[in-house]
């Protein structure tokens, strides 16, 4: 077959998203380290009992490894990876430790309930980390690695050993250090690219030298763990499965130390959406890859660039006319994943001042909303003033403007004024008038510590079915002084999440009208799930 043969097979593979790898194409363990090396991004910090939650999750995404925390750090992150080795019986868990039986005896026992458990030991391999950090000749690191994996070995059958810095050590004493673990009983030998340093020629070339040059190198399993510091990571991590790694260890949306790690979900649909050339598989469940990133997000107050890949609110939108007008002929002409398989929701037309008619007409008709050409004149017009304003047209906002021009209301409620009183006075008032389908309009007043907090307990008073506020995210579009705001806002009703969003140079306006919108959707939402109504697709109801 020539190149050009199989580039086009390869683009045929693509066009049909999520397609299942060859029968029998080799497993790929994800090792995921969000709850440990993902803790240690700057600012992401999860309080240890709400570990458990995100735990869940990542059982749910189907990962094979889960590594909690630090077991020697606090007693809070002992008893998380306690809790976490009791309940979660599918997912084998790692007990993390440095080379010293302290760590080792905290890690074992942290994890003794789990079904399945490894313990993983690390110790730096680099001459940069030995002379200026640990202070340890070659010799003395090698003797200290044989002693920790001898100790360990008596309590877990199963040990990791992680020779930190690999990528920067001399080949010859990483080979040597990786016999010894071998030696002593390690049964996974991790090479962490920790500095995010390596390219990926250079990845081959470690995993393929040690793999071949240590003795019993061929008997155990290796692990690739790489930063992105220099956006190299799932590159990187790649190359090291195509050298014979059976194991990456990841974390979701790529959090941890400084530029983070290689990212779950990015390196999950690398190895699918390429399946047919790289030919392995894991056992990543992709509708649950969405749920996942927002829950790590929220969770750990972690935002997600908007152009970061795969979850990234951008990652599917598509602005410019030229590239709306082939997605809605066919989507394969500018995608090549589905985001729907991935669990996230389908909004991949953004509206904004590229926007064409076309694109517009069939939006609105996805809400049900269908104009003549007279009202979808005046609707374009208005629309273009808003794209011009402020970049980007929400849904939300779309369905208002064609509300106003056609002179109906397709949503429960609307928001017809906002006043609110800020600033350093010690209560901060708010005052929000609600209009429903009726046409009636009701003025409501609370206070709160904060302008959101009083604009919330209006909105719940104006709203009865007002649902549970789940999450308010703000963003900052623009900068300079007519910079606009975006507000986020997802409610849950009846189980299920539903997700609001608007845009305004007022950010407090662009909260309220978010989270009316969410109300608005979960409102539409459950009577369309009570009627089994076609129209369910309409609604912009996210993380089924
Ligand atoms: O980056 C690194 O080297 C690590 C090891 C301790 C596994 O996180
Ligand atoms: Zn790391």
């Amino acid at each position: 077959m020539s190149k050009t043969d199989q580039n086009q097979m390869d683009i045929n593979t693509a066009s049909q998203p999520n397609g299942s790898p060859a029968a029998g194409a080799r497993k790929i363990q994800i090792f995921d380290t969000t709850l440990r090396d993902g803790e240690q991004s700057p600012g992401a910090a999860i309080a240890p009992e709400r570990k458990i939650i995100i735990a869940r999750q990542l059982a749910r995404l189907g990962v094979d490894v889960i590594e909690p925390g630090f077991a020697v750090s606090s007693p809070g992150e002992f008893a998380a990876i306690e809790r976490i080795s009791r309940e979660l019986q599918t997912v084998e868990i790692a007990g993390f430790a440095r080379a010293v039986t302290g760590d080792i005896d905290a890690a074992v026992k942290a994890t003794q309930d789990a079904a399945k458990r490894r313990l993983h030991i690390f110790i730096s391999a680099s001459d940069i980390h030995l002379q200026y950090q640990l202070r340890m000749s070659r010799a003395e690191v090698v003797a200290r690695a044989r002693e920790v994996i001898a100790y360990g070995k008596q309590f877990v059958e199963e040990i990791e050993f992680s020779a930190m810095d690999a990528t920067r050590a001399d080949l010859d004493f990483l080979t040597e250090l990786t016999e010894a673990a071998i030696a002593e009983g390690a049964t996974i030998i991790n090479l962490p690219d920790t500095l995010g340093y390596a390219l990926p020629e250079e990845i081959t070339h470690m995993f393929t030298s040690v793999r071949r040059g240590a003795r019993g190198g061929e008997t155990v399993r290796y692990s690739a763990h790489c930063h992105d510091d220099l956006g190299m990571a799932a590159a990187n991590s790649l190359a090291a499965v195509r050298a014979g790694a059976s194991q990456v260890e990841v974390t979701v949306n790529g959090i941890g130390e400084r530029a983070g790690n290689c990212s779950l979900e990015e390196l999950a649909m690398i190895l699918d959406t390429r399946a047919s050339v790289i030919g392995v598989q894991t056992g990543i469940r992709q509708k649950e890859i969405f749920e996942t990133s927002r829950l790590v997000s929220r969770m750990m107050h972690f935002p997600i660039a908007f152009n970061k890949p795969i979850v990234g609110r951008n990652a599917f939108q598509h602005e410019s006319g030229i590239h709306q007008d082939g997605l809605l002929k066919n989507r394969s002409t500018y995608e090549i994943m589905d985001p729907e398989a991935m669990g996230i929701p389908r909004s991949m037309i953004v509206l904004g001042k590229h926007s064409g008619r076309h694109a517009i007409k069939h939006r609105l008709s996805e809400f049900g909303i269908e104009l003549d050409n007279a009202q979808l004149d005046a609707v374009y017009a208005a629309f273009k003033e808003k794209a011009d304003a402020q970049k980007i047209v929400t849904d939300e906002q779309l369905i208002r403007i064609a509300g106003e021009q056609t002179d109906t209301q397709p949503d429960p409620y609307v928001l017809t004024d906002l006043q609110v009183l800020a600033g350093s006075c010690s209560v901060r008032k708010a005052t929000v008038a609600l209009r429903d389908s009726s046409g009636k309009e009701a003025v409501f007043t609370a206070e709160g510590d904060g302008p959101l907090e009083a604009v919330v307990s209006c909105i719940r008073q104006g709203i009865p079915h007002a649902s549970e506020l789940e999450d308010l995210e703000l963003h900052s579009l623009s900068t300079g002084e007519n910079a606009h705001g975006e507000a986020v806002v997802s409610v849950l009703m009846n189980g299920e999440r539903y997700r609001g969003t608007s845009i305004h140079a007022d950010i407090v306006l662009a909260a309220a009208e978010a989270y009316v919108a969410a109300c608005n959707a979960a409102i539409l939402g459950s009577h369309v799930n009570k009627n089994v109504d076609e129209t369910v697709d309409n609604v912009d109801k996210i993380g089924e």
